[in-house]
């Protein structure tokens, strides 16, 4: 053994190892993970936890029972599990097999996409606010973050975006946009499309797609051609999961969708064994099971509206969202109200770190919970006005 070559070679990886811990690699659902371990800390089993954009259904009754079913396997690799999502959702979407790659949620996809095409020289650019976690990817590839703030309606502001720097490595549109809601159209996507240079690899997250789809048909809109875009070989890669309205977060698992040229760029970082075989079954009876999908998104556009209309009537600003949660707008300083939001058992996303500091998150609850929240907003902004009647 060349002992010198093994020492350099081990010195050069400790480098490479206190470089990569300075860099802050933390994805929401690894702050989330900070943040729901101090909620489990801090309040009870039964809480009200509508604080990250879960679904309060959870998975369908199929994917629960697949999975138990699946526990006495749990000893062996599975092969073919993979390939029939992949099959299934493919033909069941009219993509070939090889536009879809099956990851663990949909964070992978999104990662793996910003490492392989920004770097110090190719942009990130994404909307402000808007989901965290490809900006940490990002910062990792060396790139340069632009960040475009939200239109006046909260949307993207996609011509701002094109003009803020045309040559980006990638444009990563949240659609809808995670924290606001906000839907972009069908024309104004195109439109993006038609106006940025080929070349350019648009990121199209659309974890909260099925929400979507059911707000776009209530509303008479047009949602999303994204699967259009793959057919006609657009450099575009669509994100889905099966975390949200499949009710699948904690199992894990999504999709990469995209030119297969593209694809194999993220397939290089990718683990084959990355989704485990007990999630690719609980996602394949998920995609079975539509009488479950439409109470999830029925339950959802019911709760979205009464929680809106709530929080509207105690005199707050509220964003009309396409997807599982509502941006609000308190006008005073929402960590502060989170906490105390917090000591009666209930969990919403303050949104400082977002760059929005008087703004919240609320994730679509049950009927229930969605009316504990109420009834303890009402109380705090009843408090509010006591104490500034007071002053
Ligand atoms: C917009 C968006 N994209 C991606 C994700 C990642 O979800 P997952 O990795 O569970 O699919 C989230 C999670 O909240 C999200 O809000």
């Amino acid at each position: 053994m060349n002992t010198n070559l093994s020492r350099r070679t081990f010195f050069g990886m400790a480098a490479a190892a206190t470089a990569a811990a300075a860099v802050p690699i933390l994805t929401e659902s690894q702050l989330a993970f900070a943040q729901r371990r101090r909620i489990a800390r801090d309040i009870p089993p039964g809480a009200v936890r509508i604080d990250a954009n879960e679904n309060p259904l959870g998975p369908c009754s199929g994917a629960c029972a697949t999975m138990a079913s699946l526990i006495p396997e749990g000893g062996r690799y599975d092969f073919e599990l993979t390939q029939k999502l992949i099959d299934t959702f493919s033909a069941a979407e009219g993509l070939k097999p090889d536009y879809v790659l099956a990851y663990a949620g949909s964070s992978e996809p999104l990662h793996y996409s910003v490492l392989a095409f920004t770097s110090k020289d190719r942009s990130y650019v994404t909307a402000d606010p808007g989901y965290e976690a490809g900006m940490y990817a990002a910062k990792v590839s060396g790139a340069n973050i632009v960040k475009v703030p939200l239109a006046k309606d909260y949307s993207h502001d996609v011509r701002a975006m094109i003009a803020a720097d045309p040559n980006a490595g990638v444009f990563y549109i949240c659609n809808p946009n995670n924290p606001t809601g906000t839907m972009l159209e069908t024309t104004a996507i195109d439109k993006f499309l038609a106006n940025i240079p080929a070349h350019v690899v648009v990121v199209l997250d659309e974890a909260y797609y099925e929400f979507a789809v059911h707000f776009a048909t209530l509303r008479k809109l047009q949602y999303s051609r994204s699967l259009e875009y793959l057919q006609r070989g657009a450099n575009v890669i669509v994100l889905r999961t099966f975390s949200k309205a499949h009710g699948l977060a904690g199992v894990r698992v999504g999709y990469g969708l995209g030119p297969a040229e593209l694809l194999g760029y993220c397939a290089r970082m990718r683990n084959t064994f990355s989704v485990s075989s007990v999630a690719q079954a609980a996602a394949l009876a998920a995609l079975d099971d539509h009488p479950h999908i439409q109470s999830v998104v029925e339950n959802n556009a019911i709760q979205s509206r009464d929680l809106s209309q709530g929080l509207l009537a105690l005199g707050y600003g509220v964003v009309p969202t396409s997807a599982n949660f509502v941006f609000c707008d308190l006008r005073e300083d929402a960590a502060n109200y989170a906490d105390r939001l917090h000591k009666e058992s209930i969990a919403v996303r303050p949104l400082g770190s977002w760059g929005a500091p008087n703004c919240i998150r609320v994730t679509i609850g049950r009927p229930e919970q969605n009316r504990a929240f109420l009834r303890a907003a009402s109380v705090l902004k009843s408090d509010a006005e006591n104490r500034s009647a007071s002053r």
